[in-house]
């Protein structure tokens, strides 16, 4: 699978930058990346990134996205705007499996203020192990978000 990253500079606070570890482990895990930016601590806007990362995605260069901010929120605030995005800022594991069972979320958004980066790589592999459930009302509800 291609996976579409990007981050604001939130994801490069502190001594061990969020967004490079979050790439290898997902190309550890056999999958593509399409790296998004940002790639620094200098400040940016983080609607910028979910942007580009959600034109990846609907341009049909990426199956699934990532995305990290401060909190997660920012960024699923603005993947959102896009029709056929469903992107699902997640806190911890039940949120990450249930984005997938029942939302067919396809953009994970992580809070860099809020997880420790192995919470996120554990959300990780949670959010791309799990399949959609499927099944006649989850397909319902998810057809009448476009
Ligand atoms: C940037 O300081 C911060 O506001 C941003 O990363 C994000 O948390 C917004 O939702």
């Amino acid at each position: 699978m291609r996976v579409a990253i990007g981050s604001d500079h939130a994801a490069y606070e502190g001594d061990s930058p969020y967004k490079p570890a979050i790439m290898a482990h997902i190309e550890s895990l056999g999958h593509t990346v399409v790296d998004c930016g940002t790639n620094g601590s200098a400040s940016v806007d983080y609607p910028d990134f979910a942007q580009r990362v959600c034109d990846t995605m609907l341009g049909g260069q990426a199956e699934m996205g990532v995305l990290v901010c401060g909190t997660g929120i920012g960024m699923s605030i603005a993947a959102n705007r896009n029709r056929g995005i469903r992107a699902a800022a997640c806190a911890n594991e039940i949120m990450a499996r249930l984005a997938r069972e029942h939302n067919d979320a396809n953009v994970l958004c992580l809070g860099r203020r809020i997880l420790a980066l192995d919470e996120c790589i554990a959300l990780i592999d949670v959010f791309f192990s799990t399949p959609f459930s499927g099944g006649e009302r989850h397909c319902r509800r998810v057809a009448k978000m476009g």
